[in-house]
């Protein structure tokens, strides 16, 4: 059975609650901001659920599905309004460029967090594999106690990590999906491409459906 810190479940409980009659993503991250920089101050809460995960606890599941391979859920809200992850970024660890599906909030409970924001120089709205480039408009430096606000697809591109040489815990609130879309871009600064990253679940259906498309190919081919 799950066994959520009671602080963690009244928080989640009232930022479901908080967040039912909320209509525009600016009310719902400004809701969110003023409960969670709290909850972020909350040192020990976040290292009971480390030590969880250490000691193979069943809360947090470690097995959920994720789309990046520091992340884990800390919640997802039975209403869909809002999921809580936690973030672990070693030393110089950043992840790609890119967008969300959502609206977020994000912090940091220990050290610094890098943040870059980027734009697109055009705006496309969604062509993997299309050649473009992305120009970087701010970074800042997101300190324990802030927060750093995420809005969705093209108007929130950025890349958070850690720019510190000891492991920096971030903690993120994601809102509901705001897109239909199955996966995030991803831009690689380099060559301007962008490309879909999927969760390892959606990734596996696909490649099922591909793959049944390839044993019917070769039946009808016979
Ligand atoms: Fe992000």
């Amino acid at each position: 059975m799950e066994s959520k810190p009671k602080k963690l479940a009244d928080f989640c409980r009232d930022c479901s609650e908080g967040l039912a009659g909320l209509e525009d993503n600016d009310a719902r991250i400004d809701f969110v901001t003023s409960i969670f920089e709290p909850l972020l101050a909350d040192a020990p809460l976040f290292r009971e659920i480390l030590e969880n995960v250490l000691e193979g606890r069943p809360y947090p599941d470690v097995r959920h599905p994720t789309m990046f391979d520091n992340e884990l859920i800390l919640h997802l809200d039975p209403a869909g309004r809002f999921s809580l992850r936690m973030f672990l970024w070693p030393p110089g660890g950043f992840d790609p460029v890119h967008d969300h599906n959502s609206w977020g909030v994000i912090g940091p409970v220990n050290g610094r967090l890098k943040v870059r924001d980027f734009r697109r120089r055009d705006e496309d709205d969604d062509a993997p594999g299309y050649f473009t480039g992305v120009m970087e408009i701010g970074r800042r430096i997101i300190l324990p106690g802030m927060s750093y606000r995420v809005l969705p697809l093209n108007e929130g591109i950025h890349q958070t990590g850690n720019p510190t040489d000891s492991t920096v815990i971030q903690v993120s609130i994601y809102g509901k999906k705001q897109s239909d879309r199955s996966y995030v871009n991803i831009y690689d600064e380099a060559s301007g491409r962008i490309y879909p990253l999927y969760s390892p679940p959606v990734r596996k259906r696909m490649l099922a459906e591909q793959a049944l498309e390839a044993l019917a190919a070769e039946k009808t081919s016979t």
